[in-house]
Formats: structure tokens, C-alpha cells, sequence
């Protein structure tokens, strides 16, 4: 749906009148914890059927206007991303693989019925915005600015199809730790629930998928473990993904198994990327099923190293500890393994900046 011409749209640019004081910005970024401050500003691109993507702002982040019959109120057609832009040593700033991030942003509006947008106008947003509140990276170790494009219906109509009118917007949130506890190593729960079944929206990232986790993530944690873990729908036995993030299994015999992409789970880009750096370290890396039955077998042989979960948010977390209504079983020593940090410093020391760049994943902006 989109053209070529959209991806030239010019930014008009309303600067906030009244931006954060020096003072309050640096105690939000000597603090920020996660997803709960936000900069001065956002971009905000709409498009309708007759114009296409038009109308690009930067305006003062604030609350947006919502027609009540806004499609997106009743319907959930919503799609968001998320991605991080860094510092570098050298002061200037990079994004991780922007393009993949837009990529994905397509294929899930594709899945949701939603037009789908230029990659660059998308990486250009990202970068306006990174660019208008350069002032907002966090002063805290391994802190960055977490970006979160997304887009939503916004025509007034209560038949369910697709809606004729959409806004885009991007906001900036500096992001230190995602869990708050900033434990070494998250303890997970396993849940009844499901999370996606085949042919469902499991693979696109939508607010609906995460709308439905709430309830099973809310048991987890008044079970007293950070996480909750998604087994697959249809004989909820596979490994399939946590809340919000994908799995990797580090086995003895040099082998890591990771669950495949089979459309229910969340394509993570961070996924990708760990696969191609176990690769590099000489592991064999496998996309396919795993049981919670063979993972708890694993773990008490001791064939079953290590567990990590990885996203945009959370990087690489080691998983420690997991509980059903069978008990619970821990991994290796309970703690973050080997692997685990190995991957978790050559990624973040690629997105940093500090390790040459060979993929051709940093953008510099
Ligand atoms: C991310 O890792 O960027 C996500 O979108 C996951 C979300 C649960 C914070």
C-alpha cells in the first residue's frame, strides 16, 4: 500500500514549550528503570486511504486526541515495535538494526490488516526523534533510549474491518534495567494458559498478544517468580516463548537449542542475532522443539547448561529457576552460566559500539 514518495515526507517540527529542566531530566537518567519516563518529544505520521502516509510531526510528547469509536478502542488493531538506540564511546549515537525492526513492523501489520510502511520513513522517524531528544540518554550503566514505534486504527467506525485511517507514532523512553529486580538470573512460571495457537497472531507484535498475557503473568508473579513461560496450544508440552521474550537452551555436548519460528512464536531480532553469534563461537545452534518434560530431564543430568531469555528490553537474562504445578527444577549452578554472559557481552559490545561492527547491524545516525 505504501509508495515510494512516503518515504521523502518532510518533519515540521513543534518544539515542547515547555521541555524537562535540566535537573529533573538528569535524576530521570541517573534513574530510569523501565518504560515509565518518556522524553520531550514523539513523532507522529498518519495515513488514510486517499493520501497515504502524510502529515509528519515532531511534536511535544503529551496525550493524543481519540475520536471514542476509534477503531483501535474496540477492535485492538494495534502494532508496536521496540528497539534501542545507544551512545557511543566516541559520543555519537547508533541503532541496532533499525531496518529489521521495520521489517517486522511490516509483516506485522500485514498479519493485522494495517498499511504497511516504507522501511526508511520508518528508520527515519526512529532517527528524527532519537535525534530532537539527544539530551535523554540515561548516565546509568548498560542504560540506553528504548524507542517504541507503533500504530493503531484511528477511523470512527464500529464495523469490523479494516479501518480507512491509521496514526504512526514513535516515543522515547530511557531504559535501564527490565527487571526491576536486576536479579542475575529471573525465575520463571509455567503457565496454563496460551499465549498463541497456529494460524493465530502469535508471530506479529501486537498489543492484543500481550493484552492476553497479563492474566497468566500476574499468577506468575503472585507466585513469587519474575516471568511467565508459554507452552504451545495444542498439546502443551513444546517450549514456546515468555512473556515477552525467547528462549535459548545451552546444552553440555556444545549445542544450543532455541524453539523454531513456527508462526505462533515472536520473531526476535535479538533471537536472530544471538543464533548467528553462537554460530560464530562454534556452537550448533538448532531451531526446533523442545519439551518442558526433556528441559526438566536436561537439568537434573546435567545435559542442560544453561537457560537465557533474550528481546530488545531485556537483552540476554539467564533463567535460573522453573516452576509448574509439579514442582520446580533449577538450572545449572541457578545462576547466570558461561554462555550466557559470553553472549550477552559480545552483543552488548557490538551494540555499543565497542566490538567491530561485522554484521552491519549498528547504524550510526
Ligand atoms: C521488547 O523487548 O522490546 C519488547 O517489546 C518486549 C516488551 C515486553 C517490553
Amino acid at each position: 500500500m505504501a509508495t515510494l514518495a512516503d518515504a521523502s515526507l518532510s518533519f515540521t517540527r513543534v518544539p515542547h514549550p515547555a521541555p524537562a529542566s535540566a535537573e529533573v531530566r538528569a535524576q530521570v537518567l541517573a534513574n530510569p528503570g523501565f518504560g515509565t519516563k518518556f522524553s520531550d518529544h514523539m513523532v507522529s505520521i498518519e495515513w488514510s486511504e486517499d493520501k497515504g502516509w502524510h502529515k509528519a510531526e515532531i511534536l511535544p510528547y503529551g496525550p493524543i486526541a481519540l475520536d471514542p469509536a476509534a477503531s483501535v478502542l474496540h477492535y485492538a488493531q494495534e502494532i508496536f515495535e521496540g528497539l534501542k538506540a545507544y551512545r557511543l564511546a566516541d559520543g555519537g549515537i547508533a541503532l541496532f538494526r533499525p531496518h529489521a525492526n521495520a521489517a517486522r513492523f511490516n509483516a506485522s501489520a500485514r498479519r493485522l490488516a494495517m498499511p504497511e510502511i516504507p522501511e526508511e520513513l520508518f528508520v527515519e522517524a526512529v532517527r528524527q526523534l532519537v535525534l530532537t531528544d539527544n539530551e535523554w540518554f540515561p548516565t546509568v550503566e548498560g542504560g540506553s533510549l528504548y524507542l517504541r514505534p507503533f500504530m493503531f486504527a484511528t477511523e470512527a467506525f464500529l464495523g469490523v474491518r479494516p479501518a480507512k485511517s491509521y496514526r504512526f507514532l514513535v516515543i522515547a523512553s530511557p531504559a535501564g534495567n527490565y527487571f526491576k529486580s536486576g536479579s542475575p538470573a529471573v525465575s520463571i512460571w509455567v503457565s496454563d494458559y496460551t499465549r498463541a495457537a497456529p494460524g493465530g497472531t502469535g508471530a506479529a507484535k501486537c498489543g492484543g498478544n500481550y493484552a492476553a498475557s497479563l492474566v497468566p503473568t500476574a499468577e506468575a508473579f503472585a507466585r513469587g517468580h519474575d516471568q511467565v513461560l508459554f507452552l504451545d496450544a495444542a498439546q502443551h508440552m513444546w517450549v514456546e516463548e515468555l512473556g515477552g521474550m525467547n528462549l535459548f537452551f545451552v546444552h553440555a555436548d556444545g549445542s544450543l537449542i532455541t524453539p523454531a519460528l513456527t508462526g505462533t512464536i515472536l520473531p526476535g531480532i535479538t533471537r536472530e542475532s544471538l543464533i548467528m553469534l553462537a554460530r560464530e563461537e562454534g556452537l550448533t545452534v538448532k531451531e526446533g522443539r523442545y519439551s518442558l518434560d526433556q528441559w526438566r530431564e536436561d537439568a537434573a543430568s546435567g545435559q542442560l547448561l544453561e537457560t537465557f531469555a533474550c528481546g530488545t528490553a531485556a537483552v540476554v537474562t539467564p533463567v535460573g529457576k522453573v516452576a509448574d504445578h509439579n514442582g520446580e527444577f533449577v538450572i545449572g549452578t541457578g545462576g547466570p552460566g558461561q554462555l550466557t554472559q559470553k553472549l550477552r557481552q559480545r552483543l552488548v559490545a557490538i551494540q555499543r559500539g565497542d566490538e567491530a561492527d561485522t554484521h552491519g547491524w549498528v547504524t550510526r545516525i
